[in-house]
């Protein structure tokens, strides 16, 4: 017995880890192990011999247990210490300083836009960027003849000779996104349409892509006096001011009657955009009463319903807002002028939690 627990204990010290702790245990006193084996030798025994071996087994059994548990206990403290020692993170190192992406200013105005006609009640519809002539010109009340058509330097989708199918466009505008949303959800409806539309054009306030913004609500009593209640609700929280005035400018696009463009008050002085004081007058969209045959063709019944409808430049917007000087720059991609006009991801413009900060 003397000699099994000098055996076993010495195992047990030079253990490395707990799976060659576990063979030993097993080896040991395990059902089929030494000690067990010495156990089933008790039965051969005198009843004077087994007092003495017996008792002097399962001494031997619980001192080998304890030894194995106080290893174990030991393995697992060391093996805890190595993983201190290499997991260690020192959390008081300052974080990384470099941002290393930013929000495009198209895509906040974007967000911000959303943001403030959800709250109206507006939800956001799309279309395909690539459309038929139909969607961008004809269903809007606007036929071949029509100058709108040459007004607009389309760009056409290239045909193959003998080959019929209807003529794409590259969409001039957000306005065939009404049509479409007419067609999926019929009336009533209020929806606002941001997204890139194409003209061939290109100087500081023009480039051949840009992006508007559409809205259309259609209901059985809609007026201009919602349209105006509306764009000024736009306006105000849109450019972060208690109050602005607006001014209605008749005028004339073949998918409204009546027709408006919207200017809004401002002043340049000192160089810099204020709105909603001074002389001067900005225009930043056109709108009007949805034609009743823009309904039709959008599958409306214009005896039943009516609506309004406008259509704005994102980027212009952008521009006024945060004082982007070229539009050209939108679209350059220098990382220069991203990081300074940039917003920070985290910011999700919301109108309870701040637009633009
Ligand atoms: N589609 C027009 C454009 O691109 C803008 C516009 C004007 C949209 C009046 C409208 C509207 O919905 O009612 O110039």
């Amino acid at each position: 017995m003397d000699d099994l627990k000098a055996k076993y204990l010495s195992q047990i010290a030079d253990a490395a880890d707990e799976t060659g702790l576990e063979d030993i245990r097993i080896a040991a006193v395990g059902k089929k192990g030494e000690v067990a084996l010495k156990m089933r030798e008790l039965g051969k025994m005198t009843p004077e011999e087994r007092q003495i071996a017996g008792p002097a087994l399962n001494a031997l059994k619980d001192e080998i247990n304890s030894a194995l548990s106080a290893k174990k206990a030991a393995l697992a403290d060391a093996a805890l210490d190595e993983r201190l020692r290499t997991e260690w993170l020192d959390v008081s190192l300052p974080s990384r300083p470099t941002r290393t992406g930013t929000i495009h200013p198209i895509s906040q105005v974007s967000e911000e836009v959303t943001a403030i006609f959800a709250e109206m009640g507006f939800s956001v519809a799309e279309g395909p960027r690539i459309d038929t002539d139909w969607y961008n010109f004809d269903a809007l009340n606007i036929p071949g003849h029509h100058p709108a058509r040459a007004e607009m330097d389309t760009f056409y989708m290239h045909r193959a000779e003998g080959d019929n199918r209807p003529p794409h466009v590259l969409r001039t505008h957000t306005s065939p996104v009404q049509i479409r949303s007419m067609e999926a959800s019929g009336a009533p409806t209020r929806i606002i349409c941001p997204g890139g539309v194409y003209r061939a054009d290109y100087d500081q306030t023009h480039t051949p892509m840009f992006h508007q913004v559409e809205g259309l609500a259609i209901d059985k009593d809609i007026s201009m006096a919602n349209l105006k209640w509306v764009l000024e609700e736009f306006v105000k929280s849109y450019f972060e001011v208690d109050g602005v005035d607006l001014r209605f400018r008749a005028s004339h696009f073949p998918f409204t009657e009546p027709s408006a463009e919207v200017d809004i008050r401002c002043s340049w002085e000192g160089g810099t955009l204020k709105v909603g004081e001074g002389d001067d007058w900005l225009e930043i969209l056109g709108s009007g009463m949805v034609h009743p045959k823009v309904l039709q063709a959008g599958g409306i019944d214009p005896e039943e319903w009516q609506g309004f409808a406008f259509g704005m430049g994102i980027d212009r917007i952008a521009m006024l807002k945060y004082g982007v000087p070229d539009l050209r720059a939108f679209f350059d991609s220098d990382l220069r002028w991203l990081r300074h006009y940039g917003f920070s991801a985290l910011d999700v413009p919301t109108l309870h939690g701040g637009l633009s900060r």
